[in-house]
């Protein structure tokens, strides 16, 4: 527990924000499919990573992690190798656990896949109904973890429509099609699109036509594809806390160094402009098919309440808890909606931010997907606040550490240990903010 009873002071500071989480696990799962060494620079080390690499040594994957460098000797299409009745954690990552099934759909040797109290209560039919079209053949309960998967020898493309806006499920069928013959066609609500782009650098056969509100994926499978080093940047999701207690500390300033850029995620960067936050992009470049820029923000005090925009949820998906801490100290009444997949995350983070505005003295009104956030711009916390989630859901963690910093109050916040997750230097980037 860790306890926090100051506002910041003023800060005017550089900082290198750890690799983005998306892009490490899609090295890795990529890099095991290719034949040979892959390299990454800068890949997170949080535990979501960490289990991703040891899932990969229990197939058989040689994976070398030595400081912020990771070494993968793939094996190849199709070539992993192991025992009957194999176990694997998926730990707390929505992201392995469902991606990892895509590419074990050929997988004959069954396989069980686990995970943390958190993940065994997120659902897996969204991924377990396509993937079973392959011929991949499933068993769980209700489809939670743990989950059984039996694969197919001979896969069979498929025609999948994505409703959701879920970068995971688009992606775990991406990977299945990967080892799958024929043409595999995936009419996707947009998302995140880390893996299309991995896969079109990677010249694996994939065309991509770009409509308004989806995307249409073709995917030619069995394809063999070479080695891939990469230098991974830094989070954008991570950066957005630190953005977050800049804009809302006057006279602050930060620089955000080599920031994934990619235009479906900066959802956050979108919503938080409209609320008058002042950030800027630098020496913004394309790396390896994503876009790369550093970032500048600077504290104000005003900020403006938002009707926000639907379309911007899934490029921001994971930022609306910090947020909602800009839209708490706004002028006027904030309104976010279509959020149900908020509730489906690591902890059910709608009615999370609605407790922590309230426990806050932040007027809400919050139903299973929208949420009404009455902003006070006079904003300022002089009561104690217990912060205990026991999903232990990190965004809970970190997003309640940057409201104490923000707004004063006595905070007293539960399981420091779950940034580990995603973020295992948050609370060093944050005692140096003030550090000379
Ligand atoms: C992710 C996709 C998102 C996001 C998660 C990471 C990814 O989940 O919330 O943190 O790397 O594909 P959904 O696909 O469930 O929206």
């Amino acid at each position: 527990m860790i306890k926090i009873n100051r506002q910041i002071n003023s800060f005017n500071k550089k900082i290198l924000i750890e690799g983005d989480k998306s892009l490490s696990i899609r090295w890795a799962l990529l890099a095991s499919q290719a034949k040979g060494k892959s390299t990454a620079k800068n890949i997170l080390k949080s535990e979501d990573v960490i289990c991703t690499l040891k899932c990969l040594k229990n197939l058989g994957v040689q994976v070398n992690l030595k400081k912020n460098i990771c070494v993968i000797n793939g094996v190849g299409l199709n070539g992993f190798k192991y025992q009957n009745e194999l176990k694997l954690d998926a730990g707390n990552s929505g992201t392995l656990g469902r991606l990892i099934l895509g590419l074990l759909v050929h997988s004959e040797k069954k396989i069980k896949i686990y995970g943390d109290k958190s993940l065994s209560k997120r659902d897996f039919n969204r991924v377990i109904t396509p993937l079973e079209k392959f011929g991949a053949k499933f068993y769980s309960n209700k489809g939670k973890l743990p989950i059984i998967i039996k694969g197919t020898k001979n896969p069979k493309p498929i025609n999948y429509v994505e409703k959701r806006g879920s970068a995971q499920c688009k992606s775990a069928v991406m990977l299945a099609a990967l080892n799958t013959r024929g043409e595999t066609i995936i009419k996707a609500k947009k998302s995140r699109d880390h893996t299309e782009r991995l896969f079109k650098y990677l010249k694996i056969p994939i065309k991509l036509i770009k409509k308004n509100k989806n995307d249409i994926i073709k995917i030619n499978g069995e394809k063999k594809f070479k080695p891939l080093n990469y230098k991974i940047p830094s989070d954008i999701s991570s950066s957005a806390f630190f953005i977050v207690l800049t804009a809302l500390s006057k006279k602050s300033k930060i620089f955000l160094k080599n920031v994934n850029i990619n235009p479906s995620r900066v959802g956050v960067i979108k919503i938080l402009k409209m609320m008058g936050v002042k950030i800027k992009f630098k020496n913004t470049k394309i790396y390896k098919g994503e876009k790369i820029a550093d970032v500048i923000v600077l504290g104000s005090e005003k900020f403006n309440a938002i009707k926000c925009p639907s379309e911007l949820n899934s490029a921001a998906i994971d930022e609306f808890l910090i947020i909602f801490l800009v839209a708490a100290k706004a002028n006027g009444v904030s309104y976010f909606k279509n959020l149900s997949e908020l509730n489906q995350k690591e902890s059910p983070r709608l009615e999370w931010g609605s407790k922590i505005l309230k426990f806050m003295g932040v007027k809400t009104e919050t139903t299973k997907d929208s949420i009404k956030i009455y902003g006070n711009p006079k904003l300022k916390i002089d009561k104690k606040i217990i912060i205990k989630n026991y999903l232990k859901d990190h965004r809970v963690f970190m997003t309640s550490v940057i409201a104490a910093l923000s707004f004063g109050g006595e905070w007293k916040i539960h399981d420091e240990d779950c940034v580990k997750t995603s973020f295992p230097t948050f609370m060093k980037l944050i005692n140096s903010l003030n550090k000379k």
